[in-house]
């Protein structure tokens, strides 16, 4: 064998090692940037050699751009589900049943139902080979290049394995993961995923890996299949799983009465909030794989096993009215006002009632007492309606308003959607102040100092009616407004000039195009250098572009299609915002930065992390990813992570900030 491809093996084995010790156990042997020379001198390797290419290196983890329809695989063992209880009652039954069945001993393995999605992953020759969702249970989807993108799922197995076997199991999205998406979501006015479990099946349906790899999935294995299983047990089957670097839950428990069965439920019933990931109940297995046999199974479910649901969280509260608010694209959101009541641990007052539909559905009455959950949802919402409670005096039946609340314009509902929308962009108060909102906020030109308040504040003045009037304010203009004096008046100026420099794919995104978020707009920049190049685009140009879809491009015709819209454009172009982009992006801008060793950390504002990687290699700089001796300067965001902090502090590596580094390049 020769050299190049020895060292790329050695590469893959420790990686695929590293990998383990860091995402499944917690406890990494070497440091990052060890973790990253590793990493990178295999990529360069890989590049130099495609001969050499392996589906199942760990650099495949990124994930790649290319897109395509997902190929159905039928499952080697049907996928089955659980027959399942929401009462401890059946719970007996079911233990009473197997005892009477069984004749004898026998253990119950207790698990956590993690509420994600199944997914079946097939191991030969110790390395993953495919990846196949539930689908009808006798076939499911392909999904293995997005499921490669989940770091706790080994590519490559060590130690004494089968040589061929599957392995079952839920595909999560933590709650810290799912917040963050949603955040991100509701900035961009896309739909907000329900709950995680929501959000994990349609990341895994994505069809660009890339994207998936980003949104931090995780996973856990609990039902191991193949001919030649290494135990006789169902628990010591995926322990020894475990050995071979599955991720295999930690809180699994063998019971041997059905009091420990129901000390199990009871303590997780409460616990399990403290877990990174949603949880919906407890699956009881019977351990004994011959047993497990015995049993056997109905035409839907094993016999040997049964799931406990827990009570999804509710509450039972008066709906006082129904109210609706205005989105910036027009969008109405129905809003159930209720009597404050008290649900996993916080006080609800107003629940989403999402549209039409959902109210007809309901048949809700005002005075209606209502069932409001949370379960995995960020927003409480109606479920249901107590009918028993509702006296001989009904109140009115929640209809859907005709007109916009705001402006009185008659509402459109568009065919297909189930949104209801106010069509008077031009007038209508909050979609005017939330199209301002957005352009000014973070991730589009970053005006610093104003808010949503003072936004409403200016509008309500008259001072301004779109996003260009904002560049018309004086000093004078703001300072004479309560609450404001002339160092705001000041520094909002100041944020303003600034916004000239913002880049052409965020000045983009800032203008609010329906359905334009900021990963469209990056990809819109870059296929249309300007805006120009973009508002001449027909259909057919726009849905060439990768990712855009008819929808997205049926949005941004219609954007430029009203003259309002072209007109603001063509303000906020002489106003000298940045609507093309930059020849000299790509060459060397300077060698300001020649010999320099620079380490970016934390979140910053002007301009994106990749940005800034990019400025730095133009202005004759190297990027390097973490902090030694040889450090010249770490360029620090917010929210710098503390141990990059400590080890800047304790070798002496200078701090530089964003805007000391844009003065340093400038
Ligand atoms: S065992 C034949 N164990 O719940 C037994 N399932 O309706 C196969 N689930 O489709 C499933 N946690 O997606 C099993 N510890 C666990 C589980 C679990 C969650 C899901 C799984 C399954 C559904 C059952």
């Amino acid at each position: 064998m020769n050299d190049i491809k020895e060292r790329i093996e050695l590469l893959r084995d420790m990686l695929h090692r590293h990998n383990y010790n860091y995402y499944v156990l917690n406890a990494p042997e070497i440091s990052d940037k060890e973790f990253d020379d590793l990493m990178r001198e295999l990529q360069d390797l890989e590049a130099e050699h495609p001969e050499y290419a392996d589906p199942n290196s760990p650099t495949m983890r990124v994930g790649s751009d290319l897109s395509k329809e997902f190929t159905q695989v039928e499952h080697k063992y049907p996928m089955l589900s659980l027959g399942n209880t929401y009462s401890e009652a059946e719970v007996r039954e079911f233990f009473e049943r197997v005892k009477k069945q069984l004749g004898k001993e026998f253990e119950i393995c207790c698990e956590l139902k993690y509420d994600g999605t199944s997914i079946s992953l097939t191991y030969e020759q110790g390395r993953l080979v495919r990846a196949v969702t539930r689908g009808d249970g006798v076939r499911g989807d392909d999904v293995t290049d997005n499921v490669k993108t989940i770091r706790t799922i080994p590519l490559v197995l060590h130690g004494d394995y089968p040589s061929e076997f599957e392995i079952r199991g839920e595909i999560l999205m933590p709650w810290e993961s799912f917040e963050r998406l949603n955040k991100e979501r509701e900035a961009r006015e896309e739909p907000l995923f329900a709950n995680p479990r929501n959000a994990a099946s349609g990341t895994l349906k994505l069809q660009n890996s890339s994207v998936v790899a980003e949104r931090k999935l995780d996973a856990y294995l609990y039902y191991l299949l193949g001919e030649q299983l290494p135990c006789e047990g169902h628990y010591e089957n995926l322990q020894t799983a475990a050995s071979w670097g599955l991720k295999i839950s930690e809180h699994m428990k063998k019971a041997h009465s059905i009091e420990e069965v129901m000390d199990y439920i009871n303590y997780w019933d409460v616990e399990r909030k403290n877990l990174p990931v949603a949880t919906d109940g407890i699956v009881l297995k019977v351990n004994d794989i011959r047993q497990q046999r015995l049993l056997g199974y109905t035409a839907k479910s094993p016999r040997w096993a049964i799931a406990y649901k827990f009570q999804a969280e509710r509450a039972l509260t008066r709906l006082n009215k129904v109210t609706y608010q205005v989105g910036r694209t027009g969008a109405i959101t129905p809003v159930a006002n209720l009597d404050p009541v008290q649900l996993s641990g916080t006080v609800v007052q107003r629940a989403s009632l999402h549209n039409a539909d959902i109210i007809a559905g309901l048949d809700l009455h005002i005075g209606d007492m209502v069932y409001v959950e949370k379960g995995g949802e960020i927003i409480p919402k109606i479920t249901g309606v107590d009918l028993d409670a509702r006296g001989i005096l009904l109140g009115d039946k929640v209809g859907f308003i005709t007109r916009c609340p705001e402006c009185g314009t008659p509402l459109l509902r568009i065919e297909g959607e189930a949104a209801h929308y106010c069509p008077n962009q031009a007038a209508c108060p909050p979609q005017i102040k939330g199209r301002i909102e957005h352009f000014i906020s973070r991730k589009a030109m970053n005006i610093d100092g104003l808010g949503p308040e003072t936004v409403d504040l200016f509008f309500q003045q008259g001072m301004i009616n779109d996003a260009a009037d904002l560049y018309t304010l004086t000093v004078d203009d703001i300072k004479r407004l309560e609450r404001m004096g002339e160092k705001s008046a000041l520094h909002i100026l100041d944020s303003l000039e600034r916004s000239k420099q913002v880049p052409y794919e965020r000045t983009l995104f800032a203008l609010g195009i329906r359905f334009v978020g900021e990963t469209v707009a990056k990809k819109l920049a870059k296929a249309f250098p300007s805006i120009e190049e973009l508002e001449q685009a027909d259909l057919q140009k726009l849905i060439d572009v990768d990712e855009i879809g008819e929808k997205i491009a049926n949005s941004i015709l219609q954007f430029f299609a009203d003259e309002k819209n072209r007109l603001l454009v063509q303000r906020l172009k002489a106003i000298g915002l940045q609507f093309a982009r930059k020849e000299d992006e790509m060459t060397a801008a300077s060698d300001k930065l020649k010999g320099l060793s620079i380490v970016i950390s934390g979140v910053f504002t002007e301009h994106s992390r990749e940005e800034y990687k990019a400025l730095i290699e133009q202005h004759g700089g190297k990027n390097v990813g973490s902090i030694s001796g040889k450090t010249s300067f770490v360029l620090a965001g917010d929210n710098m992570g503390p141990s990059k902090l400590e080890k800047a502090q304790k070798l002496g590596v200078r701090i530089v900030s964003e805007k000391e580094f844009l003065e340093m390049i400038s």
